[in-house]
């Protein structure tokens, strides 16, 4: 075990630690209270229903990658603190996430963090809007609508940057690719506002004591449930329908398909360093990982020619990005990353191909696959040529009029280089041909690219 890994589990501990002293703190004020007279008790019912639906809620995850998960007990926990005041809330999501998280198939540790990190993020946050509104009292005014979704944006903001510290210590990732990693795509915006709308009703209904309508309320997140559940599972079909094209890749080309894992996260990164969104950043990596997929209908024998192509062989080569695109405009989860394939030999001064198109008319995703490509194709050894050096091959795409590539693609390029010494390894040369002449190898860089 690494000593990084030892540190993260005393971090651990001492919020295991603390959200116990809070959740302890918090039983012991509610045994006075039961002890004490019937004025100004708390209803315990109300503790009760907050703690069921944390719980409820919680178990309600949908698992998104190793990494990342989607829980829907965000807004119930939110409802809860705008509902009891502290230290009884944080009591709530420690006993509703403590009774659920350690059924779920997770390492132990990682379902310590869970309930820990929830007890003091809600401690956090239900000390924040406890400054705004006195708990109970929520009712559907503006400013209380505006309250909620704060608190929603707090609450999940701080979650989201504790995971990413622990995620980043434990598998020495850079904080932000941790963060990265824990992103809940492929998650929509519209089923998330639907989730909001339902804990603010939940949370209204509790406020006035209708506690009929606070669950009656509740039900439709049993349907979102099942809508995010299916969006999981049809986003695990696309990687696995788009695993079973890499490989068929693979077996065709074993140079094609290194070269496209290459290819694909240098575009990646790049796409992240423009600051894409998310679901952009992977289309722009699923369509860099199968930009030569139609090289697979391309006979062997052009394929693997060392020599300067003819007339016809280039013309067959030529219409791989033409192949792909129809191979991938066929499955419906795949067309729209279709374009990127289709475009990404056009070049910005219209000298391209298959349809000669200028800058402006070239999707950004097929940019940023042609500068990828382009590069890797420079670093890699050919049998006529050693590979380029990092050096040389950004000064060719920068100088070369052949390319014409974006300045600003070009300059994340640059980065995303230094900062990824892994990618910069390549396989040694199998042999060297005779020499070519300067023609022969222009064409045979266009066509390896
Ligand atoms: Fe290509």
């Amino acid at each position: 075990m690494n000593k990084k890994v030892e540190f993260v589990e005393v971090v651990v501990l001492i919020l295991f630690i603390l959200s116990i002293l809070i959740s302890g703190w918090a039983g012991w004020e509610l045994y006075l209270q039961y002890k004490s007279s019937q004025q100004g008790r708390l209803d315990f019912f109300v503790i009760f229903l907050f703690t069921v639906s944390i719980a409820i809620s919680n178990l309600m995850e949908v698992r998104l990658s190793e990494h990342s998960g989607f829980a829907i007990d965000t807004f119930f926990i939110i409802a809860t603190l705008l509902n009891l005041p502290f230290p009884y809330s944080s009591l709530c999501v420690f006993i509703g996430e403590t009774l659920t998280e350690f059924f779920k198939k997770k390492a132990l540790i990682r379902q310590v963090f869970n309930v820990s990190q929830f007890t003091l993020n809600a401690t956090l946050v239900s000390l924040f809007v406890s400054q705004f509104i006195k708990p109970g009292k929520f009712n559907l005014t503006f400013r209380n609508l505006s309250l909620f979704i704060a608190a929603a944006f707090f609450f999940t903001s701080v979650n989201s940057i504790l995971h990413s510290i622990v995620v980043s210590l434990s598998t020495k990732k850079r904080l932000v690719d941790a963060w990265l990693l824990l992103a809940p795509y492929p998650i929509n915006f519209y089923p998330l506002v639907a989730m909001g709308i339902i804990g603010i009703l939940f949370a209204y209904f509790a406020s006035i004591k209708s506690y009929y309508g606070a669950i009656l309320s509740a039900f439709p997140v049993y349907l979102l449930y099942l809508l995010f559940k299916r969006t999981a599972i049809l986003e695990e079909t696309l990687s696995g329908t788009l695993k079973a094209m890499t490989t068929a890749l693979e077996a065709k080309d074993p140079y094609t398909a290194d070269h496209s894992k290459r290819v694909a996260e240098y575009s990646r990164k790049i796409a992240e360093k423009l600051g894409l969104p998310l679901t952009d950043i992977k289309r722009i990596e699923q369509a860099a990982l199968l930009h030569d997929l139609g090289k697979i209908g391309t006979p062997e024998e052009v394929l693997y020619k060392p020599g300067k192509l003819g007339y016809f062989e280039w013309k067959l080569i030529s219409r791989h990005p033409e192949e792909g695109a129809s191979i991938l405009a066929s499955i419906p989860l795949l067309k729209d990353i279709e374009d990127y394939v289709l475009n990404h030999h056009e070049r910005a001064n219209g000298s391209g191909y298959p349809n000669r198109k200028k800058a402006e008319e070239i999707p950004l995703g097929a940019q940023i696959i042609a500068i990828a490509d382009a590069y890797d194709a420079m670093r890699s050894p050919r049998p006529y040529r050693a590979p380029f050096s990092p050096e040389t091959a950004i000064r060719e795409l920068t100088q070369s009029k052949a390319y014409q590539f974006n300045s600003e693609i070009l300059s994340k390029l640059k980065e995303v280089i230094v900062e990824n010494p892994h990618l910069e390894e390549r396989p040694l040369p199998v042999c060297v041909l005779p020499k070519m002449d300067k023609e022969q190898k222009q064409t045979q860089e266009e066509l390896n690219a």
